[in-house]
């Protein structure tokens, strides 16, 4: 899916257009927080996910679970300022949705409205079923979180692979089909081992959009931060490093540090002269 060259006009990524994803070009997606980044992506992307990794990746949180409501209705509008073609996904921050159907659909409906957005994101696969009924049922698209996730890793003790033991693997597929039938519009799968990932994409007919989840998904997502190098402390494994901005930050922050201490900048050309004779 890309822009529509012959005419300026920018069309944006249905609903629609991702479900007919399925089996078909993968779907391009990367997370976004701000709009200067929304835009510089945007035409590349098919969807835009403003995550809840923002409470690590912006805010130096340890663990997504601080994020709230006001900061993922503030980057999310950031983003929609941004973006004009992705399809823009919205996290559902912790503590927002999984008391009660009821109080998710009343969140969900608040960053929907707020942002813009053309969907939601939360965490959970069976255990989420009725709360993605509810908002389907409310015309609010739901992306179903499945594997790993970011939410529970406290109560698990930690990031780890999922799919490992046919215990985990009979979950996960339970997970993605519960999911589905609820009506989530699509999966993102974290965390799995290739097999699980191709069994999971196979026995539905949703497209699944996996980070760390090996090639067998109809789409791949990356955290930006990740790809771009800004996270210097750690890399996940699947995160490959498509640019190391981290590093050109710190160069550039140097040679301006030396310049100003050596007085070599402002130089002429970046101050004001007045043409006026005194
Ligand atoms: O919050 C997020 O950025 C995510 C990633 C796993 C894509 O959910």
């Amino acid at each position: 899916m890309t822009q529509n060259e012959n005419t300026t006009e920018i069309q944006r990524v249905s609903l629609a257009d991702v479900m007919a994803s399925k089996n078909k070009t993968p779907l391009v997606c990367l997370t976004a927080y701000t709009t200067p980044m929304a835009k510089i992506i945007d035409q590349y992307c098919d969807v835009i996910l403003v995550g809840d990794s923002l409470g690590m990746v912006v805010y130096g949180m340890d663990n997504t679970l601080g994020v709230t409501m006001d900061m993922m209705i503030n980057h999310g509008k950031a983003v929609m300022r941004g973006a004009k073609h992705a399809f823009v996904i919205v996290d559902m921050p912790y503590g927002s949705y999984e008391e009660s159907p009821q109080q998710a659909l009343q969140n969900a409906r608040k960053i929907i409205g707020e942002t813009g957005a053309q969907a939601l994101k939360l965490e959970g696969g069976a255990d989420m079923a009725e709360t993605i009924k509810l908002l389907h049922e409310h015309d609010i698209p739901v992306m179903a979180h499945i594997g790993l996730k970011p939410q529970h890793v406290e109560k698990e003790g930690g990031y780890r692979v999922k799919g490992k033991t046919n215990e985990q693997i009979s979950d996960l597929i339970n997970d993605a089909l519960q999911a589905e039938k609820a009506g989530a519009f699509s999966l993102l799968i974290e965390g799995t081992i290739e097999d699980v990932a191709e069994n999971i994409t196979n026995s539905v007919s949703i497209p699944t959009v996996g980070i760390g989840a090996s090639p067998a998904c109809d789409g791949q997502i990356l955290v930006i931060d990740d790809m771009l190098g800004m996270i210097r402390e750690h890399r996940p494994k699947f995160a490959k490093l498509y640019a190391n901005i981290g590093d050109q930050i710190e160069d550039a922050a140097k040679t301006y540090a030396e310049e100003v201490q050596a007085r070599t900048f402002p130089s002429a050309e970046f101050t004001y002269h007045t043409k006026v004779k005194r």
